[in-house]
């Protein structure tokens, strides 16, 4: 029996609710209500096994969302219908969908008619069930909602936290599970659907979302359609003052007016990209590729949106030098939008094949320099984090009973993901891996798989017809256990051991002067720093900002390591510079480092407070949920 059948029939067993009693951090203290997983011998589709959501899609499942919204800037509500259609897979059951913090005003079926429906028991970070009773003729229903000021996919930015300064701005986030909180559906990604939208906005602001543009309808409403059906975290929305510009037939920017024309410059390669990712992995299926340029308060570097991936200025750094965000994020049009995890547990699918798959598509445009350098960069980073991590935390496969998705994001699936990939290349051949990866995407195309099943896929592929391949390497330990194993690939760049040999002149005299830095890139700058880090001190701080100026950096990556360096070292003289950057930057992987660099010392820890309590307000969701448990933030202490 496939063990993860196992373990849901004994979950089943033990009743549709597991509570879990947890450990260690803030969220973990609290007791974590498990949705246990459910399958159904015979169902449609992949069996969900999704612990994250209420859903029962193997009963009835979601197949298309067609959406009719409103955006109350003044209100910040988002209000509207959820068409749902649906496959009656158990005739007799009722539909179940995810929700947390919505106003749900009616339900009705496709004639007109009401509907009952019930609102289930809260479960902490993952909303409730939404059941509603069907007649046996429903083929779809809508649901009649508002967002309410729980809504943590949304953030409504005022015109003060925009760069033109004039217009309000909203985005959403719908990874991991924040769909349910601006849409009622099945929020699991093995459900997957096709969906169209209208939405009505403020004049003068422009509606983007993931997904075809069809133009604005006879009421001014802005009308999409994605045809292809992708998982629910996809879904995704922005409206503002936005401009476009194009790159090619079918890639361009979109940004605000005052950041569109440097937006551009800094991506003008996008179409390379596509290009190389096409070469290397099949066809670009959908249509458009765009990158919009959000404000800085966007919580993540990028986010893969179907036909448009969002993103943070703070890669605008002038000379392309962290555009392997745009490769990442457009790797993902593959690796996680047209083959998804099926679980949260499996996000190793998405992100691992999508770190790998960036490093191929950056050594095609820029070269194998490039990407052997930030491949080892991210190993550098991997092993630091799994310095402080749990065991249980450094595995690929990680178990996440009683646990929301977020405690499995680091740098464990994104890394220890690519490298896992970089080892069967480098045993199979680039070659045979390439051919394989093909297969991989086309045969799972539009669907959503499971650990397990990239593990028959392998064998069946690759190492079945290979004995001495399978030998070489431990597919099972690769999954499970924690840790760097022995034959992990170590990247390294020729251009980062010349800066080695920097470090070393630094460290002899601990005198700027005596390091050599022309021709550095922004890696070669990150590099230096983090093998100084544990040298520094503020004297030494001072001599290497009066040669390099580094507290005035332009590029977001270099000046979020040295802030963090001043902070751990006591360097006042960038303080001016950190508060300006917590201020400005939203982007929960540097205000994290950061904050918790702060907290280290009693009076750093009353420092962040005061700064978060200042600042929190401007941050959204996602980051508020991490900087929270760093700063120790809790309901009564937050004036939300
Ligand atoms: N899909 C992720 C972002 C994400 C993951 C959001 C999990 C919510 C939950 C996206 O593709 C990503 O990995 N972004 C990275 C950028 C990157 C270049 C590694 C980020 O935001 O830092
Ligand atoms: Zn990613």
């Amino acid at each position: 029996m496939d063990p993860e059948i196992g373990a849901r029939a004994r979950l089943q067993a033990a009743g549709r609710e597991t509570t879990l009693v947890l450990s260690m951090s803030v969220r973990k203290a609290t007791l974590l209500t498990l949705l246990s997983a459910c399958a159904a011998p015979g169902a449609q589709g992949p069996p969900t096994m999704d612990p994250h959501s209420h859903a029962e899609p193997h009963r009835v499942r979601v197949t298309h969302v067609d959406l009719d919204l409103e955006l109350d800037f003044a209100a910040q509500v988002v209000r509207g219908v959820a068409g749902l259609d649906l496959e009656r897979v158990d005739p007799g059951a009722p539909l179940v969908l995810d929700q947390q913090g919505l106003a749900i005003r009616s339900v009705a079926g496709a004639d007109g008619t009401v509907r009952r429906f019930r609102v289930g028991p809260e479960h902490d970070g993952l909303g409730s069930a939404l059941t509603i009773d069907l007649e046996p003729s429903d083929r779809s229903v809508r649901v009649t909602y508002a967002t309410t000021e729980k809504a943590d996919a949304l953030q409504w930015l005022e015109p003060s936290q925009t760069s033109g300064g004039k217009s309000p701005f909203l985005f959403t986030q719908g990874q991991a599970v924040l769909t349910r909180t601006w849409i009622p559906l099945q929020d699991s990604p093995a459900v997957r659907v096709t969906y169209d939208a209208r939405v009505r906005a403020p004049a003068g602001l422009t509606a983007l979302m993931s997904a075809q543009q069809l133009g604005q309808d006879t009421r001014g409403a802005f009308c999409f359609r994605l045809e292809h059906p992708i998982p629910s975290y996809l879904i995704a929305l922005a409206c503002g003052e936005l401009a476009f510009r194009p790159i090619s037939e079918r890639c361009g920017i979109w940004a605000e007016p005052s950041v569109v024309d440097r937006a551009r410059a800094e991506f003008e390669d996008t179409e390379s990209m596509v290009r190389a990712a096409e070469e290397l992995f099949g066809p670009y299926r959908w249509g458009r590729y765009d990158v919009l340029v959000l404000p800085p308060s966007f919580p993540f570097g990028g986010m893969e949106n179907p036909c448009l991936t969002f993103a943070t200025p703070t890669v605008l750094a002038g000379d392309k030098s962290l555009v392997s965000l745009v490769a990442h994020e457009l790797a993902h049009s593959w690796s996680g939008n047209l083959v998804t995890n099926a679980t949260w547990r499996d996000f190793w699918l998405n992100e691992g094949f999508t770190v790998y798959f960036e490093s191929r598509i950056m050594e095609r445009v820029y070269g194998a320099d490039r990407a052997r350098m930030e491949m080892q960069l991210a190993r550098a980073e991997l092993e630091r984090e799994m310095a402080r991590q749990e065991p249980w935390e450094q595995v690929l496969h990680v178990e996440l009973a009683g646990h929301h998705p977020d405690d499995g994001f680091s740098s464990v699936p994104y890394t220890k993901g690519a490298l896992f990939l970089m080892r069967i290349e480098a045993v199979v051949g680039r070659p045979r891996f390439d051919a394989f990866l093909r297969r991989w995407f086309d045969e799972h195309a539009f669907q959503s798989v499971t650990t397990a099943e990239f593990r028959r896929f392998l064998e069946a592929e690759l190492l079945a017809q290979d004995a001495d391949a399978r030998k070489a390497i431990d597919v099972d330990a690769w999954l499970a256990e924690p840790g760097l194993r022995a034959d992990t690939p170590d990247p390294r760049s020729p251009l980062l051991d010349q800066v080695d040999a920097q470090v070393a002149r630094w460290r002899a005299g601990r005198t700027a002067a005596d390091v050599r830095t022309e021709g550095w890139s922004t890696q070669s700058w990150l590099h230096f720093l983090e093998a100084i880090a544990g040298n520094l001190d503020a004297a030494s701080m001072a001599d290497l900002d009066r040669r390099f100026d580094l507290t005035n950096s332009g590029n977001s990556e270099i000046l979020c390591t040295w802030l963090r360096l001043s902070i751990q070292h006591g360097y006042s003289a960038a303080d001016p510079a950190l508060v300006r950057f917590l201020t400005d930057v939203g982007r929960r992987k540097f205000l994290e480092p950061l904050y918790r660099e702060m907290v280290k010392t009693d009076a750093g820890r009353e420092r962040a407070r005061q700064l978060y309590g200042r600042l929190r307000g401007r941050y959204h969701a996602v980051s508020r949920g991490t900087i929270d448990e760093v700063v120790g933030w809790s309901a009564n202490s937050s004036t939300r």
